[in-house]
């Protein structure tokens, strides 16, 4: 990678496109106070948030990575000439795939258009300028989490990790888990600012769908984001085990019911637990809190065992969500990047209509599940859209599933045994 990801020029072709509509698409000047300021007003306009406080702003922009990405469309006839019409944030991070690996992808996020210019093109030019830029980058894969399921798939992305909001009735539920020998201490979330990064890092690697962040992404966990409104609301609890070594952390916050002070709602915002014990003895923490009745926990895994471990199984109420989107674009690096439950060779035929990852490609997997993937004339074994690769990639849906909805065709029970990861692709965060 020979260019740093936030100095790399703007792609050409969606800047040209853009000019013949009188609109300029440009590189924010990320150094520039007042630059920021007018982009980072318009990306929380376009998500219908608060005016940010110039303290806010400020914070924001001296804790910006450096590998942020900032992008605006500007429009010289706006009301607000100086602030953006549209605005993209992306960074390259670490995306976990199958096999304690990660894969670099382009993190795009802050996808906004004025509502005074919706429906002209804009994200589309937007959305096409950032696969070219990561495929500049040499980032075989972008990804992204989405406020409507229904913008990115013509993008090509796909949903390939799914989370699950968890509603608890406390009063149902007798715990019948693990007691683990560890403790559960409430501590502050500037202890916990320090002690959790090594808590997320030793989980990171062993859930496909993870990523690598740090930063306002993990601060604002804490409630320590610049000019958060609820941070007075948050507790931080943390486990350390029986030697004493933090394993695991939650936080969450509690809600009166006005009709009863017995009838308390508490909200897990996060849990992130590196043992089997630190989970048991958060979970166990937090159903047994007193004045509540109801636990709820949002972005969930799929494969949560808390059910398991209480004695009332339906006394949680479960709404599932797709959550991370992916989208491939360089076949054999993405395809490379992961392992493989079978050995063998698979030729698949992707269909891409925006073309990065069109085409034929044999995918030959050795006994230790190590893929080499090139482009081949061999007739295919199978056939897919790139959404479906998307999401197949990691590990976390059915080829079946996908065969039944008419995105790809080929051997399901072969697929899945070189495809399915042993463990579901889970995202604990938003970006
Ligand atoms: C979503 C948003 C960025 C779309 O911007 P836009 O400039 O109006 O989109 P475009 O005109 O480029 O549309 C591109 C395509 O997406 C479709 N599309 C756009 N928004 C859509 C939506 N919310 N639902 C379904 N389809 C949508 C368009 O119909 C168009 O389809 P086509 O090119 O296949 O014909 C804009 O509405 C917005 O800022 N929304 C609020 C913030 C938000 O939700 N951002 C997304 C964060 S993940």
């Amino acid at each position: 990678m020979s260019t740093s990801s936030a100095d790399l020029p703007i792609d050409e072709t969606s800047r040209a496109r853009l000019a013949d509509e009188g609109l300029r698409l440009a590189v924010v000047d990320r150094t520039d106070p007042a630059a920021y300021e007018a982009w980072f007003r318009a990306e929380t306009r376009g998500f219908h948030d608060a005016a940010p406080s110039p303290e806010t702003i400020a914070q924001r922009h001296r804790g910006l990575e450096a590998d942020r990405r900032l992008v605006g469309v500007f429009d010289d006839t706006a009301g607000i000439p100086e602030q953006p019409v549209a605005t993209t944030i992306c960074w390259p991070a670490d995306l976990t795939v199958p096999g304690r690996r990660a894969v670099p992808a382009w993190a795009v996020s802050g996808v906004t258009v004025s509502p005074t210019h919706r429906r002209r093109g804009i994200a589309r030019a937007l959305m096409e300028a950032e696969l070219r830029t990561a495929l500049a980058l040499d980032l075989p894969a972008a990804m992204l989490t989405v406020s409507e399921s229904t913008i990115y798939a013509r993008f090509g992305y796909a949903p390939a990790a799914f989370a699950r909001d968890l509603t608890i009735s406390t009063r149902r539920v007798r715990w019948t888990g693990p007691v683990p020998d560890g403790r559960v201490r409430l501590v502050t979330a500037e202890q916990m600012r320090d002690d959790g990064p090594a808590i997320v890092e030793r989980v990171r690697l062993g859930r496909p769908g993870e990523m690598s962040y740090a930063g306002h992404l993990w601060t604002r966990q804490l409630g320590l984001g610049p000019g958060d409104k609820d941070a007075k609301k948050l507790r931080i609890v943390r486990y350390d085990d029986a030697d004493g070594t933090p394993q695991g952390f939650a936080v969450y916050d509690l809600t009166m019911d006005p009709a009863d002070f017995a009838d308390h709602e508490l909200k897990v915002r996060t849990l992130v637990a590196a043992t089997p014990d630190a989970y048991a003895g958060l979970w166990r923490y937090l159903l047994e809190v007193d004045l509540v009745s109801t636990v709820t926990a949002h972005l969930r895994p799929v494969d949560e065992p808390l059910r398991w471990m209480i004695d009332d199984f339906r006394a949680v109420r479960v709404n599932e969500l797709d959550h991370l989107w992916v989208r491939v674009l360089d076949v054999p690096s993405a395809l490379g990047a992961r392992s493989y439950g079978e050995p063998g060779r698979l030729v698949i035929s992707i269909d891409d209509p925006l073309g990065f990852a069109a085409g034929t490609w044999a995918v030959d997997v050795d006994a230790e599940g190590e893929a080499t993937v090139t482009a081949t004339d061999d007739p295919a074994d199978v056939w897919m859209t790139v959404n479906a690769l998307g999401s197949l990639y990691l590990g976390g849906v059915p080829a079946r599933t996908l065969i039944a909805a008419g995105s790809l065709t080929g051997d399901a029970e072969r697929l899945d045994r070189m495809f399915r990861a042993p463990v579901e692709p889970y995202l604990s965060i938003w970006f």
